[in-house]
């Protein structure tokens, strides 16, 4: 392992990420650029916040849209507490995985009703935050704090782990990779620096054809020296991962769809979606339609990827005009239980509903379908 090697290198190595990332840091919303930073301005902590948990679920160019969409709806973390939770978890759907959405929702709550609306400013107590795990922490505390925390996210990841060579496969590789970035981490600016590599592990130290030639530690880089930096880092050997089979269906009268709300436990808990026959990590759905009816049948229209396994989608499609929902003496002729508190959405509004990806999916196929009938 090479972290050994290069500590006698870690300054001039944090020098020129630091010099880099002068001229050449990425313009975020949630940033101080580097020049104004450099007087000591510090970004609002809200921000980096809501950006860090929003930059764990996918690219820096999704998350813009966003945190735009969030800090214009919400401006403090004060009025994201006040909101309902079922908007937060709408404004999300897209960005995937809404345990986070609530974890956000209920971070908000509690800085803002026990701690005042002030987020605290070390590593340790911000790790307390409800959804705040040891990245976040580490994060918030150096970039809105200005604290010295060691950072790693993937990008980090990987440019450590090519700089120092280090062999050992991922997950336990990363005790080295920490031990690497505690080396480089400098005493003050440790948030402009977390940032620095990041914006290097993005554009110059790529997963696939990194661009060694701009790189400004490519004279350090002992992955780039032995030339074989796609290696690192070092992955553990793929699991495969198990296909389950789910079946949604769709229910329409009068150009309007039938929704309902997820239990708030489980899998998309609290999400508006489709009414569907219960598939989940471990099992298949098991295909049975919540009404009787004339159901046409659309096999595997949605093919969808969760962390621990796939998910193949067929779409059960039920038209009638006959479908009584909602009564006053609640009374429904038709509906099993499952569906009683269901609502009418009109399909033309559809993309209003918040959906999560996986049922937005087969509303996107069946419309188009529709506009080809
Ligand atoms: N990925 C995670 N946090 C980031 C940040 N602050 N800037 C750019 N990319 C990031």
């Amino acid at each position: 392992m090479g972290v050994d090697r290069i500590t006698g290198e870690a300054q001039d190595i944090t020098a020129k990420i630091s010099a880099h990332y002068v001229d050449n840091a990425r313009n975020l919303p949630w940033r101080v650029p580097p020049k104004i930073s450099a007087s000591g301005a510090l970004p609002d902590p809200y921000h980096v916040w809501l950006s860090e948990v929003m930059l764990q679920q996918t690219t820096v160019a999704a998350v813009i849209a966003y945190f735009q969409k969030f800090t214009k709806r919400w401006p403090t973390i004060g009025d994201m507490a006040a909101a309902d939770e079922a908007d937060v978890l709408a404004a999300w759907a897209g960005l995937g995985y809404y345990a986070r959405a609530r974890n956000l929702y209920k971070c908000a709550r509690y800085v803002t009703d026990e701690l005042g609306g002030v987020f605290p400013s070390r590593e340790a107590e911000l790790l307390k935050l409800p959804g705040v795990g040891a990245y976040t922490a580490a994060a918030i505390a150096a970039i809105a704090f200005g604290e010295r925390a060691v950072v790693v996210d993937a990008n980090i990841e990987r440019l450590v782990a090519r700089l120092f060579v280090i062999d050992t496969p991922l997950p336990t590789g990363k005790t080295d990779i920490r031990i690497g970035m505690d080396a480089l981490t400098p005493k003050h600016g440790a948030g402009d620096f977390a940032q620095a590599c990041m914006d290097i592990g993005a554009s110059i130290c790529s997963a696939k054809a990194p661009k060694c030639e701009i790189c400004p530690i490519q004279t350090h880089c002992a992955a780039h020296a032995k030339g074989d930096q796609e290696r690192y880092p070092v992955k553990p050997p793929k699991k495969a991962k198990p296909l389950r089979k789910g079946r949604f269906f769709w229910i329409e009268q009068n150009e309007k769809l039938l929704l309902l709300t997820r239990p708030s436990k489980g899998m998309l808990g609290s999400m508006r979606a489709l009414p569907d026959d219960n598939w989940a990590a471990g099992t298949n759905g098991h295909g049975k339609p919540p009404l009787h009816g004339n159901w046409q049948i659309h096999e595997n229209v949605v093919q969808h990827s969760f962390t621990h396994f796939s998910l193949e989608v067929d779409l059960a499609v039920y038209q009638s005009d006959k479908i009584v929902i909602n009564t006053d003496d609640n009374k429904n002729t038709e509906l099993g239980p499952e569906l009683k508190d269901a609502i009418w959405w009109p399909i033309e509004e559809i993309e209003d509903a918040g959906l999560p990806t996986l049922f937005a999916k087969a509303v996107r196929w069946a419309v188009k379908q529709k506009l080809k009938e």
